[in-house]
């Protein structure tokens, strides 16, 4: 009989709450609080050791409960003093190492989770879970014959055969090449946006997690520094951490005066800080719009000019009384290359502008 929470959150899918975890003296996770609905996928991000694997290890029930309680659909799976064993948790795990069984065929991998059902429906899943993933045609191959990406979508298949309503996967693309990395990810996404389990992708690349999350926990230090989506993150980060994790920022230090930051790109808004305090200006490349208009905050000497592919990467001197200027990357939507040692307009676009206590 499943263990009910009584009057506490029941709200569909899987909640984690107050979940801590120590090995030894050492605090791995502090009070995690994460909640993912059926369909929904949740990305982890965050540094290496910083506890991303201990805590999907938790929730597929790999590692015993310490302190906290992880719960499906208000039923709980673990508390302390109760855990639910793995295999009743309906819970599918899919690591970056495939760990395919290499003495049973592809087909035979994809069916091990499928026990229960009789040998029809059994060899029906199979063949529809391999053709989800590309590779129907190589059902009787052996795992040591295919390739680093096949293999990858075996163990895909394998772990969506049973239909888990939990499915953890921690770094599943980190062991290929780039272009097979993205070709995974994007036949994942799709397979897990079709399904209706709660899923959790575990990364330290923040474009990944951009590209595959519904919903982003950025985890440091065991602890969940902020929860939303990933324009939430991207656009209101809760500290410079968070600013940081999306790729590389300008910093400008500066003093808040009557809600505003004087710096040598014009005046940030900082209305929610106290006068005086000295902040962080964190500035995207991509809030250093260039132009040749009147009107710009700032003039900036090139340094030099990059064409990226889809964008322009310009290396932006402005004059702030020390030798040499302050040096800027600005960012720019497809083929600008201004004139090296020419000078250039600057404006601000405050959305990708964040302002922290120092
Ligand atoms: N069984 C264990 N016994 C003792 N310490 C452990 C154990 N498993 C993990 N740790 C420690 O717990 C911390 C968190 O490990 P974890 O594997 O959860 O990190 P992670 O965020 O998944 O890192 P990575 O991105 O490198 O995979 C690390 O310091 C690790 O050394
Ligand atoms: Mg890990």
């Amino acid at each position: 009989m499943d263990k009910q929470i009584e009057g506490a959150n029941t709200e569909a899918g899987l909640t984690v709450s107050g979940l801590c975890h120590r090995f030894g003296a050492k605090q791995i996770l502090r009070n995690i609080n994460l909640h993912v609905a059926p369909g929904q996928i949740l990305c982890l991000l965050g540094p290496s050791g910083c506890g991303k694997t201990t805590a999907l290890r938790l929730i597929a029930g790999l590692e015993e409960l310490q302190a906290g309680r992880i719960s499906w659909n208000g039923n709980v799976l673990a508390d302390v003093g109760h855990n639910v064993p793995p295999e009743k948790r309906a819970v599918s795990l899919l690591f970056q190492d495939f760990a395919l069984f290499p003495h049973l065929t592809v087909a035979e991998n994809v069916a091990f989770g499928l026990k229960k059902l009789d040998s029809r429906e059994r060899d029906s899943r199979v063949h529809e879970v391999l053709d989800q993933v590309g590779m129907f045609q190589f059902a009787n191959s052996y795992p040591h014959l295919l390739s680093g990406g096949e293999q990858q979508r075996i163990a895909l298949a394998r772990a969506r055969a049973p239909r888990p309503r939990i499915f953890l996967l921690d770094e599943p693309f980190s062991n290929l090449d780039t272009r097979l990395r993205n070709q995974l990810r994007e036949l994942c996404l799709h397979i897990l946006k079709k399904s209706r389990s709660a899923s959790i992708i575990v990364t330290h690349d923040p474009e990944e997690a951009m590209l595959m999350a519904d919903k982003l926990a950025v985890v440091r230090d065991g602890e969940v520094i902020q929860v939303g989506s990933p324009e939430e993150l991207y656009f209101r980060p809760f500290n410079a951490f968070v600013a940081g994790l999306f790729g590389e920022v300008n910093k400008i230090t500066g003093r808040v005066m009557d809600g505003h930051v004087l710096t040598p790109l014009g005046r940030i808004c900082a209305r929610e800080l106290s006068n005086g305090i000295e902040v962080d200006v964190l500035v995207r490349p991509e809030a250093l719009k260039v132009s040749e208009a009147a009107d710009t905050t700032a003039v900036a000497n090139v340094i030099t000019t990059r064409l990226l592919g889809g964008s322009s990467l310009l290396h932006l001197s402005i004059p702030n009384g020390e030798d040499g200027g302050l040096h800027l990357h600005s960012r720019v939507p497809g083929r600008v290359l201004p004139t090296e040692g020419s000078s250039i307009g600057v404006s601000l676009d405050q959305q990708n502008i964040f302002v922290f206590p120092k």
